[in-house]
């Protein structure tokens, strides 16, 4: 399981090159390349003559940084220079904003800095910085590195005495790239707990937070430990690099260059799975860790959502909600209808968003609250009954993973899932994280009600270890893919659950039919014997989801129904029932950890119906990462 450490994506890039030419492009291109790490804003720097030149924007560098106002001046990018970095930022300190973005200055604008990581002493070096007089203009914690070095310099010499200097004093995370307008061609590195990657040609140095940025341009590249930092400069056109670790006194260490084994730029953004999909399921435990992270607090055994800080009256009195979203996120909202009715009175209505717009609504706007979720932010379907709510002066809750889109800056307020980029067309990281940005902010409502503390942190130490649960279930995938090769010629299935499973058999249905186009239903399973059961036979499969929870024994009675009519059954479940006579004549049976809160099993249960509809289509040669016929984000109506 990666640290928490490694969980804080983002990306970081610097370039310097013996001759001048025009690094602006590929700073860009290495943003985009990097952009799956996490992408709520993004920035370059670059020094020109004897100024440092910086450049922001908002959202993903590939929707930006090029359209936006670095490509507008071309001259820019046309600009021919020897030193560059950028930064393509996943927030942890100071909210997605301009201002917040990477690179950040010292107050001097001398010192530009880009960091990935979090400084865990950034408040009081801040504090102690502010008091004898720097100014800062971000509320991240990164910026405190640039003042730092800019602090130190007044009693060092030379700008790399300062730097190590500065680094010295960081506790925390970091990956750090710095450039001085006083020393072009020179970039100053520092690692510790995020990576950080040199790659060398004879013209160039490239540093970067992953090595298929490196690709590009190079195999021979030293990956930086922690605490080490290096001095790499190509001045008077000779490359020279010094690396020294600063575990107690700074001292000069000697790393060979490695070789980057058999991958292409485009695998290593798979970072070796044989699909983006693949990957991004993989993905979920350090999906659910990065959507948890900072938003909880363990001694009041309670949610801390920043979108819902100013909203605390409003949710008090909240008495309905309706969600509104599609597809995917749909099928997240009617979990989460199941999640916050559970554990609060309040009244969850689930709309398709498309619906949603040309119904009559009779909730009353001062206790009611209109949740909107979406992976893009960018759904037509959304955006239009997101309208139709505002025209309709109701409140707007987002729960968007793309920052700066326009769900995002069109509701009242909100939570960004935290997700990375999904490249699969397909949602499943998203999905994961929409759901748990709903178990927080059930929390949050329920904690305003009569949950008590304890019910509170027991909700919280549940959630915490659901990504070590997650990697339990992800080591069933090889099991998971005979299953499906198992029934590859069945043609007709159907995917059933009670109460909380019901969604989540919807969202395993949505997934097999946009994945193998395989026409499938998804059911209440007590509604099996009102209609669906006349399409049992002996070519039928059903996939049951059934933790052993209150709903369990009524679960058992369908299956008996289901096998008395020949049909096939395939049953997911908990450890605790394993043993079960009922579970134990099913077809197959696939076998998720038992945890305390029935509630969090959605989380995990989704895994193995993930998996499954992956492989089924994957031996039906499907395009799994791009499925015929859809879009990544369906902007039209
Ligand atoms: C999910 O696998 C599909 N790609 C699709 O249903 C998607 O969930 C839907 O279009 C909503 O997209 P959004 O979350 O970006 O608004
Ligand atoms: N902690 C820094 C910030 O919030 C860096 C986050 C990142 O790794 O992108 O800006």
């Amino acid at each position: 399981m990666k640290t928490l450490s490694e969980v804080n994506m983002c990306g970081i890039v610097g370039i310097i090159s013996k001759e001048p030419q025009e690094l602006v492009p590929n700073i860009i291109t290495a943003l985009n390349n990097l952009e799956y790490r996490g992408y709520d804003s993004a920035g370059l720097s670059f020094l020109d003559t004897s100024t440092v030149k910086t450049f922001k924007c908002l959202g993903a560098p590939s929707d930006n940084l090029e359209k936006g106002e670095i490509y507008a001046k071309t001259a820019i990018t046309n600009k021919k220079i020897t030193t560059a970095i950028g930064h393509t930022r996943w927030a942890t300190h100071g909210k997605p904003s301009i201002k917040n973005a990477h690179p950040h200055l010292d107050c001097t604008g001398r010192i530009a800095i880009v960091h990935n990581g979090t400084i865990l002493n950034f408040e009081e070096l801040k504090s102690s910085l502010q008091k004898i007089g720097h100014t800062f203009k971000s509320d991240t914690d990164s910026e405190v590195i640039a003042h730092s070095i800019e602090e130190a310099l007044k009693h060092e010499k030379k700008f790399e005495d300062a730097f190590l200097h500065a680094i010295k004093m960081l506790e925390g995370s970091f990956g750090i790239v710095a450039i001085d307008k006083k020393n072009p061609g020179t970039l100053y590195v520092a690692k510790n707990g995020s990576p950080i990657n040199i790659g060398i040609t004879d013209t160039m140095f490239i540093v970067a937070s992953s090595v298929n940025v490196l690709l590009h341009y190079t195999k021979h590249y030293i990956p930086l430990s922690d605490k080490e930092c290096a001095i790499l400069s190509t001045n008077k056109g000779i490359l020279h690099q010094e690396i020294l670790q600063f575990k107690d006194k700074i001292q000069p260490t000697s790393k060979q260059p490695k070789l980057i084994k058999g991958a292409s730029v485009e695998d290593m953004s798979k970072e070796g799975f044989e699909s983006f999909m693949l990957k991004e399921i993989y993905e979920q435990p350090k999906t659910v860790q990065a959507t948890l992270l900072g938003r909880y607090n363990k001694k009041t055994g309670n949610a801390v959502l920043g979108g819902l800080t100013d909203h605390e009256k409003c949710l008090k009195q909240l008495i309905n909600i309706i969600t509104i979203s599609c597809g995917t996120a749909n099928n997240a909202g009617k979990a989460g209808k199941g999640i916050i009715e559970n554990l609060t009175d309040i009244n969850v209505r689930n709309e398709i968003a498309s619906e949603f717009r040309y119904q009559k609504h009779n909730f009353k706007q001062h206790n009611s609250l209109i949740v909107v979720i979406s992976q893009s932010g960018e759904t037509a379907d959304t955006i239009g009954a997101l309208k139709v709510a505002q025209k309709e002066r109701y409140k707007t809750f987002g729960i968007v993973n793309v920052v700066g889109s326009a769900v995002s800056t069109e509701t009242d307020t909100g939570e960004f899932t935290r997700a990375g980029t999904e490249i699969g067309v397909a949602s499943t990281k998203a999905f994961v994280a929409q759901l748990t940005v709903l178990y927080l902010f059930a929390l949050k409502l329920a904690r305003m009600r009569d949950m008590e503390k304890d019910e509170g942190k027991h909700l919280i130490s549940t959630l915490e270890n659901i990504p070590k649960h997650m990697q339990k279930v992800l080591i069933l995938d090889k099991e998971i893919k005979k299953i499906a090769h198992k029934f590859k010629n069945i043609k007709n299935i159907s995917f059933l659950g009670r109460g909380i499973h019901v969604p989540i058999a919807d969202e395993a249905a949505l997934k097999f039919k946009e994945l193998t186009y395989i026409e499938c239903g998804s059911y209440p399973l007590g509604e099996l014997k009102h209609g669906p059961i006349a399409i049992v036979d002996k070519d039928h499969l059903s996939v049951i989801i059934m933790p052993k929870d209150d709903q369990f024994a009524l679960s058992k009675n369908s299956i008996e129904q289901i096998r008395s009519k020949g049909g096939k059954v395939l049953i997911i479940t908990d450890k605790s029932a394993e043993k079960d006579p009922v579970i134990q004549k099913a077809d197959a049976t696939i076998i998720i950890p038992t945890i305390k809160q029935n509630i969090c099993y959605p989380l995990l249960e989704i895994i193995p119906l993930q998996l499954f509809a992956y492989h089924f289509a994957q031996q039906l040669g499907m395009n799994v990462d791009k499925p015929r016929n859809l879009a990544k984000s369906v902007t039209v109506e």
